[in-house]
């Protein structure tokens, strides 16, 4: 996907999550520059930050996610069993704009719908060797009320509402009727190891530099600050 479409996400996305109040932390207006002079472990190690992404299969409208992560967790805390061992991100998915099935060893998380259209999850649970189980009936905590779907079964979140994915449990979603302002309140986050998709799918978009960055992407730190290819 062009840099210049990725800038034009970040500033209606920006936008969009203004609209209800929510405003995003000072690092998230840093310029490229400011980032790499800067560069705090506690933002670029933790890999805070935007992330734009259409699964690297360049169809954003129809498959992709903005996120942007707002905070994270050490993953020694996670071994040592204490510390901070969360993490939260601010995610827009726009109306049937889908994010693929997938699901996660490590991460438990909590997905929020913070406002907009209704936030509709396709859910499975997994079976004896974690793929997914087209049979048993999914039962999964929302707002700390039990649901029981069957298999595949479509989950409708209405504003303020959230439901709770344990690791295992195989999610896909999109936005229905408009956009949706998601929140994500989870375990430590490693989204280079912890996604495991249904199909065979990239987690980051390729970037083709067609102008500057506005800010950086969480996947462009490798290359922008520590010089990678
Ligand atoms: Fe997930």
């Amino acid at each position: 996907m062009k840099r210049s479409r990725v800038n034009e996400i970040i500033r209606e996305g920006d936008a969009f999550i203004r609209s209800f109040g929510y405003v995003m932390p000072p690092f998230a207006y840093w310029s490229p520059e400011e980032l790499k002079n800067r560069r705090p472990a506690g933002i670029v190690d933790a890999r805070l930050g935007w992330d734009i992404t259409d699964y690297g299969q360049g169809k954003y409208d129809q498959l992709g996610l903005f996120l942007f992560t707002v905070r994270n967790g050490r993953a020694e805390d996670l071994s040592r069993g204490g510390g901070m061992l969360y993490a939260e991100k601010i995610m827009i998915s726009r109306k049937n704009q889908l994010s693929p099935m997938h699901r996660h060893v490590v991460k438990a998380e909590d997905i929020i719908n913070r406002g907009g259209g209704k936030l509709v999850l396709e859910l499975f649970m997994p079976d004896e060797e974690g793929g997914i189980d087209h049979h048993r009936e999914v039962v999964v905590p929302t707002d700390g009320v039990i649901r029981r779907l069957p298999a595949g079964g479509l989950l409708k979140l209405d504003p303020g509402e959230s439901v709770t994915l344990m690791p295992g449990v195989w999610h896909a979603f999109w936005g229905e009727g408009s956009d949706v302002l998601i929140g994500e309140v989870s375990t430590v986050n490693d989204d280079l190891t912890d996604n495991i998709f249904a199909e065979p799918i990239g987690r980051f978009s390729q970037i083709e530099e067609d102008e500057a960055p506005l800010h950086l992407l969480v996947s462009d730190y490798d290359r922008f600050i520590h010089g990678k290819a």
